[in-house]
């Protein structure tokens, strides 16, 4: 991070004290880092405790003349590479929402042109209020990027989603962020960053999509309520950051996409034939709705109604693919991301998913009927790579693919820089 300047801004929640420490890392890590203390910041920290550690002043008041004629509140911003906003605030994230610019912090951030990575702190009821809610949704869809909240023991003495991530966790979504081949601004960084048709040129990206169909017999099968689309809006999106895609597809209702190299299959052998023969690939995202068991005999003619009693099926369980592709070899794709679509204990059976499978990150999304996930427009998922858990919010499915690849595209990156 030698040459990254890194705009801080410490909003006012007592996660303010653990700023502190992501001040160090990144000092440590060579980034030259700029300090705007909110009021309510200055609540919890002190600015001597902030420019000790940032080796430079403070920046607390828009009015300040001297800093004004030094500096000034544009070139604050347009300095950085990243803004950070750590603890962001449910206040200060529903100024950001709206374009509310009337301190120092909320004037920085609108006149901002790098990205903006955000660390929610929070009450977990008011981090669900329908207000932060319909907040979150438009900073996301706005190209905000966040880092946590994590789940846990509150200072206020409850439970639940709105720790602030640990700084170090902070620290390597920064680092993400700042290896970003391009990094574009500003308030649209999703539009801007993930539209750009190069971030993934050269590369190859395997995807599953849709269910698979096993045969009874020649007229009947075992099928499951996938639709397709998000694994085609994520072909869709990786295209369109120049990938060259191969998608494995199960029987869908779906166009085939332009420009993507599509294999259509319908059985779970057929879709680990497809995919394996794909490789090798850069990075392979599995996300069809893969049916666990096949039944266990073939049934060349169709089975016969008998009039005494329905037939007895055996059933045996089908190759997974994705554990596959995560086995260790030199044909693994660098990244390889599964989905975990779960009814109950979202969190929890998504990480033993992460470590039965192999793979590197897991997407899971909640396919309870009532979230109206499975065949529908809008899916709310939670990435879980490594210890980070980030539940993102209710978006339409082409967003979610946008972001996914906007955050491969950035590890991508990453790995690289880290290699070089
Ligand atoms: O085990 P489960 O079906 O819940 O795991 C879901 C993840 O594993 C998804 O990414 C899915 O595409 C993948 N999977 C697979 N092959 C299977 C079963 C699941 O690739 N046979």
């Amino acid at each position: 991070m030698r040459d990254k300047s890194i705009l801080l801004i410490i909003g006012g929640g007592i996660a303010a004290y653990k700023t502190l420490e992501l001040i160090r890392l990144l000092k440590k890590r060579g980034a030259s880092v700029r300090v705007i203390l909110t009021k309510g910041g200055a609540e919890f920290v002190t600015p001597l405790s902030v420019s000790t550690l940032a080796g430079d002043k403070t920046f607390t008041d828009l009015f300040d003349l001297d800093d004004e004629a030094k500096i000034g509140h544009i070139k604050l911003a347009r300095d950085a590479d990243l803004i950070v906003v750590a603890p962001a605030t449910a206040d200060l994230m529903a100024k950001m929402a709206n374009g509310l610019a009337n301190d120092l912090a909320t004037t920085c951030l609108l006149a901002a042109d790098c990205p903006v990575l955000i660390a929610p702190a929070m009450n977990p009821f008011m981090y669900e209020a329908s207000a932060t809610k319909r907040n979150r949704t438009q900073l996301f869809e706005d190209g905000v990027q966040f880092a946590g909240p994590a789940n846990g023991d509150m200072a206020c003495g409850e439970e639940g989603e709105g720790r602030m991530l640990e700084p170090v966790l902070i620290l390597d979504k920064i680092d993400r962020l700042l290896n970003q081949k391009k990094i574009e601004g500003p308030k649209n960084l999703l539009l801007a960053g993930h539209s750009d048709s190069s971030r993934l040129e050269g590369r190859h990206v395997l995807v599953t999509a849709g269910p698979t169909h096993e045969p009874i017999d020649p007229v009947r099968y075992i099928a499951n309520r996938s639709s397709g689309k998000q694994g085609y809006t994520i072909a869709i999106a990786a295209r369109n950051l120049g990938a060259t895609v191969t998608l494995v597809s199960g029987p869908t209702e779906l166009k085939d996409p332009d420009g993507i190299h599509i294999v259509q299959v319908e059985t779970a052998r057929q879709m680990l034939e497809a995919a394996v023969g794909a490789l090798p690939a850069d990075i392979a995202i599995c996300a069809a709705a893969v049916a666990d068991w096949r039944v266990d005999q073939d049934h060349p003619e169709k089975i016969k109604k008998s009039a005494s009693k329905p037939p007895s099926l055996g059933l045996v369980e089908n190759p997974d693919i994705l554990k596959t592709l995560s086995q260790k070899g030199p044909k693994r794709p660098q990244l390889v991301i599964g989905f975990a679509a779960e009814t109950q204990d979202l969190v929890d059976n998504a990480r033993k998913k992460l470590k039965a499978k192999g793979c590197d990150w897991i997407v899971a999304n909640d396919v309870s009927p009532a979230t109206g996930t499975f065949g529908g427009e809008r899916n709310q998922v939670t990435v879980i790579i490594d210890e980070q858990v980030e539940k993102w919010p209710s978006l339409d499915k082409q967003k979610v693919a946008e972001r996914l690849m906007g955050e491969v595209a950035d590890t991508l990156s990453k790995n690289e820089q880290a290699a070089e």
